[in-house]
């Protein structure tokens, strides 16, 4: 497996949105995550993935681009990004973008045009068919809930739009199109990013007979994934895309892939096939979800947990590879999700961040993640702010759900819960704004903040930032082979990592009841083995352990 700087760095996601705001309006923006700059470089971040800055309507908070060019008032302006850049290059870190191409805003020139007349240049930019028998031309469900097609009166028919009806899907079919897309990508590189992450990239090409997706049930609208999730053409568009403009630069890439498997992943990534460097997969993210999808929430279980994610790790063993993230901007938090986000919120969120960092791929931090953020529980759904949060809302409550079941689900689920204001200090608004936030701060500010937890030599981001110094100490943690052990072990997730004749072996309580665990290494085949990391006072001693709750401990053998 070949070495790369990318393979070697860990990411750090920024919601400009919610991140620092500079000039008070309540918004985030880019001035202040200059001001944050050291602080990231003192957790030590190699790479700053930044979502959407470019102008937009904000419908969707930024993934509906009007102008691909420019810069969005509300965040800054050209110059200040120039100087965000400069900033970040001149800390020795990388600057990753969040390129949106599946879909534009609707307020986009080009969309402008488009549905003006069926004869403009840019109809075919968009994604254009008649209606079926006076209604939608198939069955096909937004991911925003209701049809994923929109008509247009001034055509007399419809577009497509696998999000909200202000996103209307670019069409990649077209040359010109993508000719257009590969000049702006180009225009960036050239200012100087380092990377760029792929909004749905893998939804870029549709079956063009658009068939209606399976409907047993009879229902109104159903996914139509099969048909345009890992699509018909689109590692041809990867590799043109690469050939074009990627292989010219040294840049890192990371496509956002739901519904992508490994087998997939291997193609998207592999070395010799010149597409992309990692995908972002949703396996583990749907663990919680139940036939009736994302809101329909059901139990998880550590038994499937470990299986995909051990899953993801061998098929890309040997070719291609892998990026690592328990949250974005589209999560529930994990500390909420998959640890205990209140007496072992601490111990928890210590234990996830191991068992994740440790793993083989790219690790990836959500802002906020590295002092343990929880979800927010919001009493109304006026308070809310997310759009498929509250289309979700709506169409629950046409469909009948009591208010309660649908709020519950939207307290474990709803993508808010990340989007609440970064929380940095006690004072009003945990030093986020001192104006109206967008959205509130989660009041459990006075206790989370960055303040509280820079001075805490005890606290979760200075437990993350020592998981980064031993990725920068120990190769065997970037490019050692893992191996699951106990994978019918309900409680405990442990594995191993291999590099010549080192050895890493990673055990982590998933519960809060105490467990034990005999260690399946031969101690004695090593010269020394010592503990690298662990979230509660533990010696070198691993032969028969008794782990406290939430206990994650990490050892390093050597021959
Ligand atoms: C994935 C993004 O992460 C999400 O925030 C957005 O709503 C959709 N793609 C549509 O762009």
């Amino acid at each position: 497996m070949n070495k790369a700087w990318w393979k070697e760095s860990v990411v750090y996601q920024i919601y400009p949105r919610s991140f620092n705001d500079s000039n008070n309006d309540g918004i985030g923006d880019i001035l202040g995550i200059i001001e944050k700059l050291d602080y990231l470089k003192d957790l030590g971040i190699d790479v700053i993935w930044l979502s959407p800055v470019y102008e937009s309507p904000n419908d969707d908070n930024g993934y509906d681009i009007s102008n691909y060019q420019a810069i969005m008032a509300e965040f800054g302006t050209m110059a200040d990004w120039n100087q965000l850049l400069k900033e970040i290059h001149r800390r020795d870190m990388k600057l990753m973008m969040d390129l949106v191409i599946n879909h534009s805003s609707d307020e986009h020139s080009w969309f402008v045009e488009s549905r003006k007349s069926k004869e403009n240049a840019y109809r075919d930019y968009y994604i254009w068919r008649p209606g079926k028998d006076g209604y939608e031309p198939n069955n096909w469900e937004s991911a925003f809930s209701g049809s994923a097609w929109q008509y247009n009166k001034e055509t007399d028919d419809y577009f497509l739009h696998l999000f909200s009806k202000k996103q209307p899907d670019l069409n990649w079919e077209n040359t010109t199109l993508r000719k257009e897309i590969y000049s702006m990508i180009t225009w960036w590189l050239d200012k100087g990013v380092d990377g760029l992450r792929m909004d749905v990239i893998n939804f870029i090409s549709k079956d063009t007979n658009f068939p209606d997706g399976e409907n047993p049930e009879g229902k109104k609208y159903v996914s139509g994934a099969k048909y345009f999730m890992n699509g018909p053409k689109i590692h041809d568009y990867l590799q043109e895309m690469n050939k074009n403009v990627l292989s010219k630069y040294d840049v890192m890439t990371v496509g956002e892939m739901p519904g992508a498997t490994p087998e997939e992943a291997v193609l998207y990534t592999g070395e010799r096939r010149d597409e992309l460097n990692m995908v972002f997969h949703f396996e583990h993210m749907d663990i919680d979800s139940g036939f009736g999808g994302k809101w329909d929430v059901k139990p998880w279980s550590l038994i499937t947990l470990k299986e995909i994610l051990s899953k993801w790790q061998y098929k890309l063993e040997h070719d291609g590879w892998n990026s690592l993230y328990w949250n974005n901007h589209d999560q529930p938090r994990v500390v909420s999700r998959f640890g205990h986000d209140d007496e072992y919120r601490n111990k928890s969120a210590k234990m996830l961040a191991t068992t994740l960092h440790m793993m083989k791929g790219t690790p990836y931090i959500y802002q906020g993640e590295e002092i343990g953020m929880t979800n927010v529980r919001f009493s109304t759904i006026s308070k809310y702010r997310d759009i498929e949060t509250l289309n979700a809302y709506k169409e629950k409550v046409t469909e009948g759900w009591p208010v309660d079941k649908i709020m519950q689900a939207i307290h474990i689920k709803s993508r808010d819960n990340a989007r609440t204001p970064m929380q940095w200090d006690t004072t009003t608004n945990a030093g986020f704004t001192e104006g109206e936030p967008w959205i509130q701060v989660n009041p459990n500010y006075t206790d989370i903040n960055v303040k509280q937890a820079i001075q805490d030599s005890n606290s979760i981001f200075h437990y993350y930032k020592q998981l980064i110094q031993l990725r920068k100490k120990y190769d065997i943690i970037v490019y050692g082979a893992y191996d699951l052990l106990l994978e019918d072990n309900q409680d405990i997730f442990a594995y191993t990592r291999q590099l010549g004749s080192e050895k890493l072996l990673i055990i982590s309580n998933f519960t809060e009841k105490q467990v034990a665990f005999s260690t399946p290494i031969d101690v004695k085949l090593y010269r020394t083995h010592k503990l690298l990391i662990s979230n509660y006072e533990a010696t070198d001693e691993l032969e028969d352990i008794s782990l406290q709750p939430y206990e994650t401990r990490v050892y390093y053998f050597s021959k």
